[in-house]
């Protein structure tokens, strides 16, 4: 076993995943790792994926059911994400259409030109995806999953421990976002909401909006220690709130 990295891999489910936050805040991941993450494109800076993956953790261990993440642009949050539930067991899920969002195409702010498919000129990142979970060693955890989300989402019936919401930031790709998927949250899991900004000076709306729908349905509740920047963790009590 790693040091910093208590929890064996054959460790019982937790009954209250919550027990001991002080354990998940210790990710354990190796230097190779952490340097493998840094060199793929991303969005997601050291310090939140640090945090996901120490969330990623704790709901892979809790036996509630698999993670589920919408975006996985490069692979990077994905890459947290599967070595925070490999020692489990537990699989990962990662939505994507592979087209990029809006801020993605050409002429956008986020527009990355090498990530653009020469034969059809449409953006395509799950090639590059596809290397960073082999390159990583995840192929038996993280699972690329292609398409729209809400086609995923209107087949999807199994239970998640820990749902990520990473995708489309616009309007209405956001709110359908949570709409169809936060409901999939198995009691006692975890909602992980990315680009979360209070100040709009900072950013976009639409993560801020649905994460004050999230504490606003009574369904959810912060998990302030958690948060980090403009990653947001809430919790699904068991019981209602
Ligand atoms: C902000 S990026 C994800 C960043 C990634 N989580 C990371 O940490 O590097 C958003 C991704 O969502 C995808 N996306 C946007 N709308 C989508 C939709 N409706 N269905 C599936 N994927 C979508 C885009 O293709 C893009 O790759």
């Amino acid at each position: 076993m790693r040091a910093g990295f208590p929890v064996p891999p054959d460790a019982p489910p937790t009954a209250d995943p919550l027990a001991d936050p002080t354990d998940a805040a210790d990710p354990g991941l190796r230097p190779d790792q952490l340097e493998l993450i840094r060199s793929v494109k991303g969005f997601m800076p050291d310090d939140e994926g640090q945090a996901l993956l120490g969330v990623a953790r704790y709901a892979a261990r809790s036996g509630l059911g698999p993670l589920l993440e919408i975006g996985t642009y490069c692979g990077k949050s994905a890459l947290y994400l599967g070595f925070g539930a490999a020692p489990f067991r537990t699989p990962v899920f990662s939505v994507d259409h592979h087209r990029g969002s809006e801020e993605n195409q050409a002429g956008w702010e986020h527009h990355d030109a090498s990530l653009v498919d020469s034969r059809s000129g449409r953006m395509d990142t799950l090639p590059v995806a596809r290397r960073a979970v082999e390159a990583a060693g995840l192929e038996e955890t993280v699972v690329l999953v292609v398409g729209p989300s809400m086609v995923v989402a209107s087949a999807w019936g199994q239970p998640l421990s820990l749902l990520f919401i990473d995708g489309g930031h616009g309007r209405e790709v956001a709110w359908a976002d949570y709409r169809s998927w936060t409901p999939k949250v198995a009691e006692g899991g975890y909602l992980a909401i990315h680009d979360v900004f209070p100040d709009p000076a900072d950013g976009g709306r639409p993560p801020y909006e649905i994460f004050c729908a999230a504490l606003e349905s009574g369904r959810f509740q912060e998990v302030p220690e958690w948060s980090c920047g403009s990653l947001r963790v809430l919790r699904r009590p068991a019981d209602p709130v």
